[in-house]
C-alpha cells in the first residue's frame, strides 16, 4: 500500500519536473516554432489553422511567392497622430509562413507618433531610413531606454516591451521595421484600454481619473 502512494508520488512529481521543464523551454524558447521543411508558403485560403497557415504546394511555389512589394507605398500618414505603418506579415506576405519573420514600413509626418504599443510575439529592429526619432521602450520594472536616432540609426526593441516612435525632425520621416514573428500582434497601449470598454470604474481606479475623463478618453479611443 505505502509502496503504491510512493509511486503515485513519484509519478506526479516526474509529471510536474515535466510541465515545470516544458513551460521553461516554452519561456525561454518562445520565437515562433522552428520549421520543419524549406519553406512553406501560406495557403490564406484555408480556413483551418494551427501556430501558422497550411503549406501551398511545393509544386506550385514560385520565386514571386517570396517577393513583396508592399513596403513600396508610403503609408497615409493623413491620421489623428500624423504616423503609420504599412505591415508585411503573413496576411500580406504569406511566403513568411513558418519562417519567424516579418517587415513593415513606418512612415510620419512632422512630429508624428507611432503610439506607445507592444508586440507581444516578437522583438523588433528599426532602421531609420529618413529623418530623426524620439523613440524608447520601458522595461517590465519601468525603466526608460530612449533617446533621438537618425537616419543610419538602428534600435532594437525586445519582445513584448512597451515602445513608440515620434518623428523630432523638421522634416518627414520613414523606417524600416523587422520583427522575428509572421504575425508578431500590435497592441496599442490607449486603445487596448480606452477603446476596449472595460468597465469605467477599472478604469478610473487604475489610472485615477474621474468618470468623465474616463468618458472623455473612451470617446477618443471607442
Ligand atoms: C496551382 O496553381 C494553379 C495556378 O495558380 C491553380 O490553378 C491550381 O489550383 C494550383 N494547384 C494546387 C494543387 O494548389
Ligand atoms: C489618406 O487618408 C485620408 C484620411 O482618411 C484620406 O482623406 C485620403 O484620401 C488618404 N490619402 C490617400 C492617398 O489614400
Ligand atoms: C528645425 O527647424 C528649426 C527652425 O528652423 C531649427 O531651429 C532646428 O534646429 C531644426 N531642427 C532640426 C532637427 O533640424
Amino acid at each position: 500500500m505505502k509502496l503504491v502512494v510512493a509511486r503515485s508520488m513519484n509519478s506526479l512529481s516526474l509529471l510536474l519536473l515535466v510541465i515545470v521543464s516544458l513551460s521553461f523551454s516554452i519561456g525561454v524558447n518562445a520565437a515562433d516554432a522552428d520549421p520543419l521543411q524549406d519553406f512553406c508558403v501560406a495557403d490564406l485560403s484555408k480556413d483551418l489553422s494551427m501556430n501558422g497557415f497550411p503549406c501551398k504546394r511545393a509544386s506550385n511555389t514560385t520565386v514571386e511567392d517570396f517577393i513583396f512589394s508592399g513596403l513600396k507605398q508610403s503609408a497615409n500618414t493623413s491620421n489623428p497622430v500624423g504616423a503609420d505603418a504599412v505591415f508585411g506579415s503573413v496576411f500580406q506576405y504569406p511566403g513568411l509562413n513558418s519562417l519567424g519573420l516579418s517587415i513593415a514600413r513606418l512612415d510620419f509626418a512632422k512630429g508624428g507618433l507611432i503610439p506607445p504599443h507592444t508586440h507581444p510575439r516578437a522583438s523588433e529592429m528599426i532602421y531609420v531610413v529618413e529623418g530623426s526619432m524620439y523613440a524608447g521602450f520601458v522595461t517590465t520594472d519601468n525603466k526608460l531606454f530612449a533617446r533621438v536616432i537618425s537616419k543610419g540609426d538602428v534600435m532594437i526593441f525586445p519582445r513584448g516591451l512597451i515602445h513608440w516612435q515620434l518623428n523630432v525632425g523638421n522634416t518627414t520621416a520613414m523606417g524600416i521595421v523587422t520583427l522575428n514573428s509572421q504575425f508578431p500582434g500590435f497592441q496599442l497601449i490607449a486603445d487596448s484600454m480606452f477603446g476596449s470598454n472595460i468597465l469605467d470604474e477599472v478604469l478610473v481606479k487604475t489610472f485615477f481619473i474621474d468618470e468623465k475623463a474616463v468618458q472623455q478618453l473612451k470617446s477618443i479611443f471607442g
